[in-house]
């Protein structure tokens, strides 16, 4: 079994590191930060210890587990490792540099790899002399419990490398997507309209944020609402993806960000973690307008742009169909697959729907993707 190196001990190269051992691997967790390595090492007991006493390991596995990764702030012992995944900040130069020092450090046969969420791919490994050996593996945080991995090829990369890391990841038991090396990859482009949409809705006086909530978890079948979705994942973080997104598609007015949640943001109203965010959660959260048809509505908007964000990346050959369905239900929990929910609905009425829309706000924030179009003249399905 190779030897498996992370890079960056925070949440989420924690997380792969907790995977990869668990899989049977020699681990090496790597961090420049003294702090850094001493709360991967605490969190990562607390973690195992608590999987002991539910009974999903035994004493014995856990001492395994940790006996298997080395904590490491000497990054020389990387050294024949057959798989590296990244995991430090999200800043491109400082990831170009470290890759640089990696590439050198390793056999030509280690795959390296990167758990950007919105970086280019080809460009970390162009910071590398053999960049056929790099790609990007993007797991979901928390990473041990979120099934979906989304595998990027960049330009350069070999189909050994793609063939490879799939296979490694997919034996870890994930479910992994192979996804184009474009911003925000399969989610984070997709699931855009969800919060923007239901955003818009609300700046319009449509509804408040508990009944827009409420419209998709009744009606809609989803988890969350958008704003406790928001809520949970940080105001802070979910903004800046959304900026990261739009700026990267040259500012393409489908992902413009929205200046209710900046002002979110910037108030240091930024969800559960600052006990206040679209909801303020030292009191009651306010009931939502229980009225179907208003819900139906509301859900009829977000779905639908939904829909024509998935059938834009298939148009775009982003990703296969298959790849998108999976992505959305195991990635972001998605009641249903949004292509197979667009077949189950009917094509045309999704089309009908954004282009009132379109004619109603004379915006190009709803122009339909030319797929939908096409798939309504010859009366297509997606399945
Ligand atoms: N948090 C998420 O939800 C999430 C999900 C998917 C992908 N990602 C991506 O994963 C990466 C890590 O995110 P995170 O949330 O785990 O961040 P984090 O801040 O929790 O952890 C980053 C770690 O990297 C270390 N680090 C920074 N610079 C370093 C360097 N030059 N050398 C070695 N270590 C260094 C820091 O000490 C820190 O421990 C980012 O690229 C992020 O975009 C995050």
């Amino acid at each position: 079994m190779i030897k498996v190196s992370v890079i960056g001990a925070g949440t989420m190269g924690s997380g792969i590191a907790q995977i990869a051992a668990t899989q049977g691997h020699e681990v090496c967790l790597y961090d420049n930060f003294d702090g850094a390595i001493d709360n991967a090492t605490k969190k990562l007991h607390k973690i195992l210890n608590r999987l002991v006493e539910k009974e999903r390991l035994s004493k014995e596995e856990k001492e395994n587990i940790i006996s298997r990764i080395k904590f490491t702030k000497d990054i020389k012992e990387i050294k024949n490792s057959g798989l590296i995944i990244e995991a430090i900040i999200e800043n491109l130069e400082v990831k170009r540099k470290i890759f640089g020092e990696i590439d050198k450090l390793v056999n030509e046969d280690c795959i390296l790899a990167s758990n950007t969420s919105s970086l280019s791919i080809a460009s970390i490994a162009a910071a590398c002399k053999k960049a056929e050996r790099v790609i990007g593996i993007h797991f979901f945080n928390p990473a041990p419990l979120m099934p979906l991995v989304e595998i990027i090829p960049a330009v350069q990369t070999s189909d050994k490398t793609l063939k490879n890391t799939k296979n490694i990841i997919d034996k870890w038991g994930k479910t992994t997507v192979i996804a184009k090396d474009t911003p925000g990859f399969i989610v984070n482009r997709v699931a855009r309209p969800f919060y923007g949409e239901a955003i818009r809705i609300y700046e319009e006086g449509i509804a408040n944020f508990s009944t827009i909530d409420w419209s998709l978890k009744e009606i809609g079948g989803f988890r969350m609402g958008p704003f406790e979705l928001m809520d949970y994942i940080g105001n802070d973080i979910n903004y800046t993806v959304t900026e990261t997104v739009f700026s990267a598609f040259y500012y393409d007015p489908r992902y413009k960000p929205s200046f209710t949640q900046r002002r979110m943001m910037e108030a240091g109203y930024l969800g559960r973690k600052s006990n206040r965010g679209y909801y303020d959660y030292s009191k009651e959260i306010p009931q939502p307008t229980k009225d179907r048809d208003l819900a139906k509505k509301i859900l009829w908007r977000i779905l639908s742009m939904l829909i024509n964000e998935a059938a834009d990346a298939v148009f775009l050959k982003i990703a296969t169909k298959e790849d998108i369905d999976l992505a959305m239900t195991k990635g972001v929990n998605y009641p249903k697959g949004l292509l197979h929910w667009a077949d189950e609905i009917g094509i045309d009425n999704v089309l009908k729907q954004l282009q009132d829309l379109q004619e109603e706000y004379g915006e190009d924030r709803y122009r339909p993707s030319p797929l939908l179009r096409k798939m309504v003249k010859e009366n297509k399905k997606f399945y």
